[in-house]
């Protein structure tokens, strides 16, 4: 009989370590049964977020406690509800929530209490169904409301993205060139600056890691960028500021490049620049518009059907390679976005 596996965390990351298999005890347990108002979902994949780095270091994530040791890695999930005590989920339902890196897992239906509202029913699932993870999932979302919520594209906008070749990048840059905007795209080698030219479509690509990333934002913005959607923070967001055009618009969406250094790096230079060019710089946080993601989904699921949006997830199988998916986002390793099909 099938039981529930799990991935548990076995110790705290040490700054800079790779995400391994080593971290995690591999456990099985007896499959839940759910309780009043609860129900059961069974994984189907597994998506990953720079988050989780957090959850690895024992680190307060602003809306979750640091994670234990001995705790069930958590993470994102799509999957299908199998036995349900709860009146608005019923069997067969398909749902993208909080499962952790286990096969089972009981959800709460009641979501009152969350600081932010994240399980997800799934109306109209798409086949692989991790693409809810992705391309039509968090990365979407994240790139959809980011980009024309806070950064409100119009044609002709030279929109520069950072971790372009990443997921919620890649899907920026497709997003603004469905606006008619021209897309400058930041990413780390040849062979990523290579794909995001070819596959995703870029105007020009800037390889961070070759050392001319302010000539080259000079010369590929001569008026300077229209939108910044920045994914990283550090000295790519500084020079992108040195750059903005009048109103620009710097999105703040993540900061890996210095979220996990136990000092934080001083603030940027070229911040000055936002009262030269009138320009803003805002923040978001994609949960915020939690109520408004269906409506985005059916957008991003046109586009997706059409084919104006390609999808780029890079698919890992089995639960236990789980924690290279991790690593091969927090390394730069591959393109797109890294989802775990559990295979089963
Ligand atoms: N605000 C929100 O609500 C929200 C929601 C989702 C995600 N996010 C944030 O959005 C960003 C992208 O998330 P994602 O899931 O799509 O991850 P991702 O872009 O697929 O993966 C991260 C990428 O960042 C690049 N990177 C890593 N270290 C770097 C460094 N030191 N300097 C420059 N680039 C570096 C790597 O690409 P290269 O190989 O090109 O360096 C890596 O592939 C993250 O910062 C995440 O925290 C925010």
């Amino acid at each position: 009989m099938e039981r529930n596996r799990q991935l548990r965390l076995a110790r705290h990351i040490k700054e800079h370590e790779a995400v391994s298999l080593d971290l995690f005890n591999i456990t099985e347990e007896d499959i839940p049964t759910p309780g009043e108002g609860q129900f059961l979902v069974k994984t189907e994949a597994l998506g990953t977020s720079p988050a989780q780095r957090a959850y690895l270091m024992g680190r307060d994530s602003r809306f979750h406690p640091p994670l234990a040791i001995g705790e069930i890695m958590r993470g994102r999930g799509v999957g299908q509800v199998i036995s349900s005590c709860h009146p608005d989920f019923t069997e067969g339902d398909m749902v993208a929530c909080s499962t952790g890196w286990q096969y089972y897992s009981i959800q709460d239906g009641d979501q009152s209490k969350s600081p932010v509202k994240t399980l997800q029913k799934i109306h109209q699932p798409q086949t692989p169904h991790y693409l809810h993870l992705g391309t039509l999932g968090a990365s979407g979302f994240a790139a959809y409301f980011g980009l024309l919520d806070v950064g409100r594209p119009v044609a002709g906008d030279v929109v520069v993205v950072s971790a372009c070749a990443g997921g919620v990048g890649s899907l920026v840059a497709q997003i603004a060139r469905l606006k008619g905007c021209r897309v400058i795209g930041i990413a780390g080698g040849p062979e990523k600056c290579a794909w995001i030219k070819d596959v995703i479509g870029v105007d020009e690509a800037i390889d961070y890691k070759a050392g001319d990333l302010a000539d080259k934002l000079a010369q590929y913005c001569p008026d300077g960028i229209n939108i910044y959607f920045d994914n990283v923070g550090g000295e790519i967001l500084d020079l992108a500021l040195k750059n903005m055009a009048l109103k620009g618009r710097a999105i703040i969406c993540g900061l890996i490049s210095t979220e996990y250094e136990a000092v934080a790096p001083p603030g940027p230079r070229h911040y000055y620049n936002l009262i030269y060019k009138r320009a803003r710089m805002e923040g978001f946080f994609v949960w915020d518009y939690f109520a408004e993601f269906e409506a985005a989904e059916s957008d991003l699921m046109g586009w997706y059907k059409y084919g104006d949006l390609i999808s780029t997830e890079k698919v890992y199988h089995g639960l236990e390679s789980a924690p290279e998916a991790l690593q091969s986002l927090f390394a730069g390793i591959a393109a797109g976005i890294k989802v775990i099909d559990l295979d089963r």
